[in-house]
């Protein structure tokens, strides 16, 4: 078939309401190629990606190290789940370790590696369950950890997530309890970092009886908001107190897209289990728990497992992923870029067209309030679409569950690790521009 014919065939079944609109597909484009922070679509556009899959991309669309993996381990071993092991899962996971010594003296981590972010974040809940022998969970107002039931439980950051489900999620979330959101917005107390005293009253309340406090060194969905390192201190003394484990969801903060290897290494802390996913497959399904080998071992071999988690693949893609990060010295990178953009964005919080500009490296928010304080999320939408229109893709985040102290309406930009930097002023141009037109 010719070129053309084929294009207008996709074109034709795009129409057709084939897929589930329950994804929310951000635009009507049908993707054709792509190659570093372009997307090319059967449209003939060309889009300029600041969103790389969703915080997937730290080395671009289809970077040729990750390409050629793919094509080679496909040529050797496919498939052989959890029968065998494999050596792309062994490299991986040996250069995994590396990071996490560099990052956190003391005994060896260990992984268990998985398809999805969400179903890792089950995963790491099981151990911790089994590790501790106890029942009860705590995450953030604000937090999003995924979608699969546990995963939805545990979450927080949009009401449109759960509420529809609430009474099957009541029994977990009776378990589950929510401590304040970590950040000052919205709060009457007016005091740096009040909200410690919200998660010891949970724990005090729930004494001996928390496996676990679940946490985002940076919230994702719920609006981009860092953890101070005074908060991270004070949750790693509680934490301690109670003899509660720390689970860091590094999903969307790993493998160098806040400008460290992980995002709790900004806070000084010491997470007993960490989770990744989105960037660890380097465009591949593919996520990962790590735990001290130790800790690890209080499973009993056979107790979980899975038929596709940690791929030869997936885990070969990853591992050309993580080692262009550090051979093209990617995390630096985004450390570098993220404090440029912040200090010309900053301008725009000066002329009052933004609220916030925040966050580390690679992924910061951007966000939008009316002049009396409340969420802009009408506005976001507005940028969004107005960016969309001239070529350049963004995503929003931000909670939207009815609570001041949670709430937020903002942009986030998560472009590739590596971008040009003509790409990136060329989008931030872009972005500037609609955020004056839109107000
Ligand atoms: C912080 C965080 N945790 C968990 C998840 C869920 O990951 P997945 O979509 O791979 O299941 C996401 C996805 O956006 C995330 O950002």
């Amino acid at each position: 078939m010719k070129p053309q014919h084929v294009r207008e065939e996709i074109l034709a079944l795009n129409e057709r309401g084939l897929l589930a609109e329950v994804l929310g597909f951000e635009t009507t484009e049908v993707a054709l190629k792509a190659y570093g922070a372009e997307v090319t679509t059967y449209s003939g556009r060309q889009l300029l990606d600041f969103t790389g899959g969703i915080a997937v991309h730290a080395c671009g669309h289809n970077h040729p190290a990750i390409v050629t993996a793919i094509q080679s381990q496909a040529g050797e071993v496919l498939h052989v789940s959890d029968i065998m092991r494999h050596s792309p899962q062994l490299k991986l996971a040996e250069f995994l370790q590396n990071r996490f010594c560099e990052a956190l003296a003391g005994e060896p981590f260990a992984f268990l590696f998985m398809n999805s972010g969400s179903e890792a974040i089950d995963a790491a809940a099981k151990l911790a369950l089994r590790a501790t022998g106890r029942s009860k969970f705590i995450s953030f107002k604000g937090a999003f950890h995924g979608r699969t039931m546990f995963a939805s439980a545990l979450s927080h950051s949009k009401t449109i997530h759960w509420h529809g489900y609430e009474t099957f999620l009541s029994p977990l979330r009776s378990r589950i309890f929510n401590a304040p959101a970590p950040r000052c917005q919205g709060c009457s107390m007016h005091k740096p970092d009040c909200c410690i005293q919200g998660l010891e009253q949970l724990l005090e309340a729930h004494k001996g009886e928390v496996a676990a406090i679940f946490f985002e060194a940076q919230q994702g969905e719920g609006g981009y908001f860092p953890l101070t390192s005074l908060m991270a201190h004070e949750m790693q003394r509680l934490a301690n107190a109670h003899d509660a484990l720390l689970i860091a969801d590094e999903i969307q903060t790993g493998c160098g897209r806040t400008g460290k290897w992980f995002g709790f290494e900004h806070l000084g802390l010491r997470p007993d289990i960490v989770v990744l996913g989105k960037a660890i497959g380097g465009g591949l399904p593919l996520a990962a728990v790590a735990a001290t080998q130790s800790l690890m071992g209080k499973w009993t071999p056979g107790e979980h497992g899975t038929t596709f988690g940690g791929n030869p693949v997936a885990c070969a893609a990853g591992l050309a992923a993580m080692e262009t990060i550090a051979n093209e010295h990617l995390v630096d990178r985004a450390r570098e870029l993220g404090e440029k953009i912040k200090a010309r964005l900053s301008n725009l919080v000066s002329k009052k067209l933004i609220a916030d500009v925040r966050g580390n490296g690679l992924m910061l928010g951007i966000e939008l309030r009316y002049t009396n304080g409340h969420p802009d999320y009408d506005r976001c939408e507005r940028v969004k679409t107005a960016a969309r229109e001239r070529d350049l893709l963004l995503l929003t985040c931000g909670a939207r569950v009815g609570d001041a102290t949670v709430d937020n309406s903002t942009i986030r930009l998560i472009p590739p690790l590596n971008i040009a930097e003509e790409a990136l002023w060329k989008g931030i141009t872009i972005l500037e521009d609609v955020l004056s037109e839109q107000i």
